[in-house]
């Protein structure tokens, strides 16, 4: 109930985001990139099949965000395939709103802050578990973990809103969250290229290790 209303409140919100920036650009044009039909993996550095939609105004979030496990047309401003690993996201001046989705009935995960390896990378992992979604914000300590919960760290669980499904072996998780969160656990995102990582595994568990796992970027607006 609690979730449903902050997805309504933040509905509303970035409905107001989205008039007040088409004022002043004189556009609305946020529309997404479609994202490809996922293909096998065949190596961890795949190539996005996507490519970036290249804006010329600064993105609004569609007003219709929702972290509902759905990935709607017009949802996102900009999407990227990894083999069977999808990435889709917009940002605004202060939040950026993902979905991770990927062809898994385990974990999906996205990483800021890390190049390639696993050091210093600030995840977020998300699942579905019995139909409930649950996300955990992590940082992990060494090249190739162990990572852990911010909290467990001295840091903060920073996921604003999230959301999930998991259906037909794909899982969907949603999330929304700061640029900047203010938690030293966490990456700060700024507007340009930022790197991730990106993973899915197995299982639920995020302990247990990914069955496909790679790198790239994000353009943020
Ligand atoms: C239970 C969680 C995880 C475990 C146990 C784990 C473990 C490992 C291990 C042992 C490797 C070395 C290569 C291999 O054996 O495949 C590796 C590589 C890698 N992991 Fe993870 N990992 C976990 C979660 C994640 C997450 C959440 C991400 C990103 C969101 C990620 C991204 C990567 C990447 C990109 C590599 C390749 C690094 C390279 O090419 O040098 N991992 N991981």
């Amino acid at each position: 109930m609690i979730e449903t209303a902050k997805n309504l409140l933040s509905a509303i919100g970035l409905g107001t985001l989205l008039i007040v920036s088409a004022a002043c650009t004189g556009s609305s044009d946020t529309s997404p990139s479609p994202a490809s039909t996922p293909t096998p993996a065949q190596a961890a550095d795949l190539a996005p099949t996507a490519a970036p939609v290249q804006a010329t105004v600064p993105a609004a979030p569609a007003a219709q965000w929702a972290a509902d496990g759905v990935i709607t047309p017009g949802e996102y401003a900009d999407s990227r395939t990894y083999g069977k690993y999808e990435i889709h996201w917009t940002n605004d001046a202060e939040h950026i709103y993902v979905a991770m989705r990927a062809e898994t009935e385990g974990w999906v995960a996205v990483a800021f802050g890390a190049d390639k390896r696993m050091n210093g990378a600030d995840m977020i992992f998300g699942y579905v578990a019995e139909g409930a979604a649950a996300v955990s914000d992590e940082f992990s300590t060494g090249e190739f973990g162990p990572h852990q919960p911010d909290g467990e760290l001295g840091g903060t669980a920073d996921i604003l809103i999230h959301g999930g499904v998991e259906t037909d072996g794909f899982t969907t998780v949603e999330f929304k969250r700061a640029l900047d969160t203010g938690d030293s656990r966490d990456a700060v995102l700024a507007p340009g290229a930022n790197p991730i990582l990106w993973a899915y595994g197995p299982g639920d568990s995020p302990t247990r290790k990914h069955s496909g796992k790679g790198y790239g970027d994000i353009e943020l607006r």
